[in-house]
């Protein structure tokens, strides 16, 4: 499997990726990717097989309340889109979902990853707006649903 879990030494590279794409810069934040973070297995990065790069990471939290794996953030560097690192990234937190439920949300300017969401069989479950008054989407995937 290319995605394992990430760790610490690995945060550098993730947060190029991060930096990457002004709708994945949130990572950057502490809260998203302490240490703690990478400890507990909420980090996860995708890894070429063929030239052992990382391309992508995800971001996850295993929400106990709420009873489902809300996930912040999924990004692959531009240079790899469109080759099945996002898919897989999706794929390995479903796995390590102990809910077998994936929620996430996605601004509404952000119309690839609906796209990329509604591709892998997540369906809108809500609507919000972040701290910036900008709105959101929410999405939802069950694990029977995962395409
Ligand atoms: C969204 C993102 C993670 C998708 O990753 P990816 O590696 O390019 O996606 P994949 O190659 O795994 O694509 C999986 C499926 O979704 C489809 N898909 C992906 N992007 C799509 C788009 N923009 N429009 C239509 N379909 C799309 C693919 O065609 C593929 O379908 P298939 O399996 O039937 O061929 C990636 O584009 C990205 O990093 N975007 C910027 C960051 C971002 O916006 N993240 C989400 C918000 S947190």
């Amino acid at each position: 499997m290319p995605v394992t879990k990430a760790s610490i030494s690995d945060h550098e590279k993730i947060a190029q990726i991060a930096r990457a794409n002004k709708y994945t810069t949130g990572f950057t934040n502490m809260m998203y990717s302490g240490e703690e973070n990478y400890k507990k297995g909420w980090i996860g990065k995708f890894v070429d097989p063929t030239d052992k790069i990382i391309k992508g990471f995800i971001c996850l939290r295993h929400a106990v309340r709420k009873e489902m794996t809300v996930v912040y953030d999924v990004g692959v560097h531009p240079h790899y889109r469109g080759m099945g690192a996002g898919r897989m990234l999706i794929e390995w937190a479903m796995e390590a979902s102990p809910y077998g439920i994936i929620q996430l949300n996605v601004d509404d300017t952000n119309v690839d990853a609906m796209k990329f969401y509604r591709r892998l069989g997540f369906r809108k479950c809500g609507v919000g707006s972040w701290k910036n008054g900008n709105t959101y989407t929410t999405f939802k995937v069950t694990k029977d649903r995962l395409k």
